[in-house]
């Protein structure tokens, strides 16, 4: 059997055709997600039903036969199995019980404590591994450190990040504490989803955009060289894709600083831009606005074929710039899908 595509790509191979495949791909978009949500009862049940879980997972793929599906799952859940609260408020997302120094971070779990919360999520990834068509790439996946501290410390979404920032600058020890705590605990996390069949591993760094100059070497570079060394010395050959979010100037050189095989690109840059200062330097991910999810018609088409067009030169998987959102239309997505494959 030829290799797959998604990790062909990976591999540095230019392919006449890129693999494509879309974040939140399973999604409130999807009438079948919405229903079997609907089963599950509410959002975090679903993520922690192994047989539901999966369920919703292979729903794009049968719909769209994507190149890869991901693992669904929640990058909240790891602070979750590390002892904080987390629930989900309908329209407004997640919530935390908050850190706000060094009494909220003693009282978390370890490394080692992560698994029994977890166990549910690995199961989700065996289920995967046996049921996915033989041609799909399996993508195992956590927050970086940045990001998931930035919801742990706020207990919740921000606009500016300002209580993570704010913590860094009045209690750096602590905030250290929290970043290396959920950098070992990552590697736990994503070992363990490897295990049970995740064949490739992406690091979603959503807010990497709002660490500058030295804080962004520190806490977005950092942590993910650290993860990726140690994935790629236990698990030799793995492929990871690393999404430094916003990362403007920050994306040059981003392959080479952390080891990532592939980096995603946001819509903060042109297809163009990051065809001469990311690709240059490996495989990249990306980066059609999803707003043409919502809106397709002939700007859908043109779009697709201009990202295709400009990573052409080099090794390329399609995708969005971030997330496909609840009010895109699914004929949209059929229609990106067949511009990418036919032209
Ligand atoms: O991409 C996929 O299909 C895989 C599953 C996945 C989800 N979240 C499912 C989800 C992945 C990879 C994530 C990552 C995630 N989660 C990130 C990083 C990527 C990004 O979007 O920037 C972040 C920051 C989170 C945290 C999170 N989870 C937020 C802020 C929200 C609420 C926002 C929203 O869209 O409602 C979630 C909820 C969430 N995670 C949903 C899904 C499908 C929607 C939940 C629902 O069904 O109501």
């Amino acid at each position: 059997m030829t290799e797959k595509t998604i990790l062909r790509a990976l591999k540095g191979e230019v392919l006449p055709t890129p693999p494509v495949w879309m974040m939140r791909q399973a999604g409130r978009y999807l009438p079948e997600y919405r229903a079997t949500r609907a089963k599950a009862g509410d959002f975090l049940s679903l993520c922690y039903t192994p047989e539901l879980a999966a369920e919703v997972t292979l729903q794009p793929i049968r719909r769209y036969g994507f190149d890869a599906a991901i693992l669904f799952a929640d990058i909240l859940l790891l602070p979750q199995a590390l002892g904080a609260d987390l629930w989900f408020v309908t329209g407004e997302g997640p919530r935390l019980s908050t850190i706000t120094g060094a009494d909220d971070f003693a009282k978390l779990k370890t490394k080692d404590d992560i698994h029994e919360t977890l166990n549910p999520v690995y199961e989700t990834v065996s289920i995967l591994s046996e049921e996915l068509p033989k041609e799909t790439t399996l993508i195992g996946f956590a927050g970086a450190p940045w990001t998931v501290a930035t919801y742990m410390i706020a207990g919740r979404g921000t606009k500016d990040q300002g209580p993570a920032h704010a913590l860094k600058a009045e209690d750096r020890e602590t905030f250290v504490k929290i970043i290396d705590l959920l950098t070992v605990s990552t590697i736990e996390y994503l070992s363990k989803q490897v295990e049970a069949g995740a064949e490739v591993v992406k690091i979603f760094d959503s807010w990497a955009g709002s660490l500058k100059g030295q804080d962004f070497e520190d806490f977005a570079v950092e942590p993910a060289r650290k993860i990726i060394a140690e994935m790629k010395a236990r698990f030799p050959g793995l492929p990871v894709i690393a999404f430094p979010r916003e990362a403007g100037e920050g994306y040059i050189g981003f392959h080479q600083k952390t080891g990532a095989d592939c980096v995603a690109l946001d819509n903060s840059v042109t297809p163009e831009w990051g065809a001469e200062h990311v690709q240059v330097s490996g495989c990249v991910q990306g980066n059609l606005a999803s707003s043409h999810m919502v809106t397709g018609g002939q700007a859908l088409i043109d779009e697709t074929r201009h990202v295709v067009q400009a990573f052409s030169k080099g090794p390329h998987i399609f995708n969005l710039g971030h997330g496909i959102t609840p009010d895109a239309d699914p004929e949209n997505v059929a229609l990106m899908v067949e511009t990418i494959r036919n032209g």
